[in-house]
């Protein structure tokens, strides 16, 4: 499907059908009302009417908002995809709203269908956005930054999709060493001999019985006057079974998207080399299966990370954060970087706190949490809560035994004692510098919210876009 922005209507005589949004007072004055009203139309919230002998597709919108827009469009084009028509265009009069309708478009049309013999027919080809105002030039910049970000968020999205024997830790190499020669980005893999090289033995223990070698991906993208250098850190388990302390069945049905802050880390790398910004990015990724056997690693076990700390392990489950703990060690070892931000499908709990629907963001400094929570109430069209640290929730992860454990001794505040465990591979140095993402609930969905589909979401990928985006004005 192509997606273009126009300055003129000379093309509207090839346009077989035309996308207008509209509220219920604009319902009231609108020149088609009486066929919408005798069609029962009464221009609620992403409810959809088309007019066939008008060629037009009327969608509801409560008010007009970058939120309002992106999900009325995502239905416009779910609804399109079931029709026969080949093409459609929307005329926008405001440059703010360009990027909510082609994410609308592009993430609301997107499907996932390699493991369907027979796909789905799809008409529609072209979709054309016709822009009449001034400053054509900045609303082209602005559409093709939006698409280039909608098409990672679809990578992203594609790669959790991928299922866990299609994606496992030696494949996540390949598809990393792929990205990164199409990408121009320098690109290192260790395997299992150079971890153990490198200590890193509390991530090597989660993959030992997995068939599938463990591997530590780091990606970089160095622009030449890099304004600034982040670190990314994404869980990469290509599957979560829970190891000894396995799954309840039901539970362990979605776990090939515990994969999904690697994916994110992915997606933002590749977004922000397409966009060319001058911010070097570092994305590093444990990618690492989670399995049962008799070379499982075990609860009771002790084991030594590469920080030098010994973890006590009383649940297997808990397993994200022995290999984050790891990566995020490595990381700030190889990386000087201004800011470290990892993702993670961390914990059932971050669901439990916020809904599924949303991003948990923890960490140290209350400026950087703040341009976060903003940038989620404003315009990135992700949603984002902040779960506060503290000192007695800290004492949680108190072990008799070892340094630290795997799990909190209480049943409450899990995703917070889950990011307090991460904290404690965080340098000092860094604390101010660090953020935690729990993408458990926003990463994947059975269930069809806003722009996104069954599956994978690409959480992460928009709202850490923005960001980066805004730190290279
Ligand atoms: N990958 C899971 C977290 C998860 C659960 C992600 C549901 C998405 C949906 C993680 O490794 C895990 O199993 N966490 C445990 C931690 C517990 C053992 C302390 C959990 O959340 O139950
Ligand atoms: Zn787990
Ligand atoms: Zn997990």
């Amino acid at each position: 499907m192509n997606i273009e922005i126009l300055n003129n209507t000379n093309k509207d005589l090839d346009v077989s059908i035309e996308i207008k949004l509209i509220t219920n007072d604009e319902l009231k004055s609108n020149k088609q009302k009486k066929s919408l009203k005798q069609l029962g139309f009464t221009a609620k919230e992403d409810s959809i009417c088309i007019l066939n002998d008008k060629k037009i597709l009327f969608c509801g919108i409560e008010k007009y908002s970058k939120d309002n827009i992106r999900s009325a469009i995502a239905s416009a084009i779910k609804k399109l995809q079931t029709t026969n028509y080949k093409t459609t265009k929307i005329l926008l009069n405001d440059k703010k709203y360009i990027s909510s309708v082609v994410e609308g478009f592009i993430l609301g049309g997107y499907t996932y269908e390699n493991y369907k013999t027979k796909k789905t027919k799809k008409s529609l080809r072209n979709i054309s956005l016709i822009y009449l105002q001034d400053d054509f030039k900045t609303a082209i910049q602005l559409f093709t930054n939006a698409v280039t970000i909608a098409d990672s968020t679809c990578y992203t999205r594609d790669l959790v999709n991928t299922t866990p024997e299609d994606l496992n830790p030696v494949i996540f190499t390949k598809l990393a060493k792929q990205l990164a020669k199409e990408n121009s980005l320098e690109c290192t893999i260790l395997n299992e001999k150079s971890l153990k090289k490198e200590n890193c033995y509390a991530m090597l223990a989660v993959g030992r019985a997995s068939r599938h070698e463990s591997q530590l991906i780091h990606l970089s993208y160095k622009p030449k006057n890099a304004k600034k250098i982040i670190s990314l850190i994404g869980k990469g388990l290509t599957y979560d079974s829970g190891g000894l302390s396995l799954k309840p069945a039901t539970s362990m049905v979605t776990m090939k998207m515990d994969k999904a802050g690697a994916c994110a880390v992915l997606g933002i790398i590749k977004a922000i080399s397409e966009l060319q910004l001058d911010i070097e990015v570092h994305a590093f990724v444990g990618a690492v299966e989670n399995m049962i056997g008799g070379d499982a690693y075990k609860p009771d076990d002790v084991l030594r990370s590469r920080k030098g700390d010994t973890i006590e392990v009383r649940n297997t489950d808990a397993e994200g954060r022995l290999v984050l703990a790891d990566v995020l060690d490595y990381a700030q070892d190889k990386v000087n970087a201004d800011y470290i931000f990892d993702f993670a499908t961390l914990t059932g709990a971050c669901m439990v706190a916020v809904g599924q629907y949303t991003t948990g963001l923890m960490g140290h400094s209350t400026k950087l949490k703040h341009a976060f929570m903003m940038k989620a109430a404003s315009d990135s069209g992700e949603l984002i809560a902040h779960l506060p640290f503290n000192k007695h929730l800290k004492k949680q992860l108190k072990s008799e035994i070892a340094d630290i454990c795997n799990i909190s001794n209480k049943p409450y505040g899990g995703a917070i004692t889950a990011g307090l465990f991460l904290d404690n591979f965080i340098k000092e140095k860094n604390k101010d510098k660090w953020i935690h993402f729990d993408i458990a609930g926003s990463a994947y969905t059975e269930s069809p919210w806003d722009v996104n589909g069954y599956g994978g979401t690409g959480a992460g990928v928009r709202f850490m876009s923005s960001f980066l985006m805004d730190l290279n004005k």
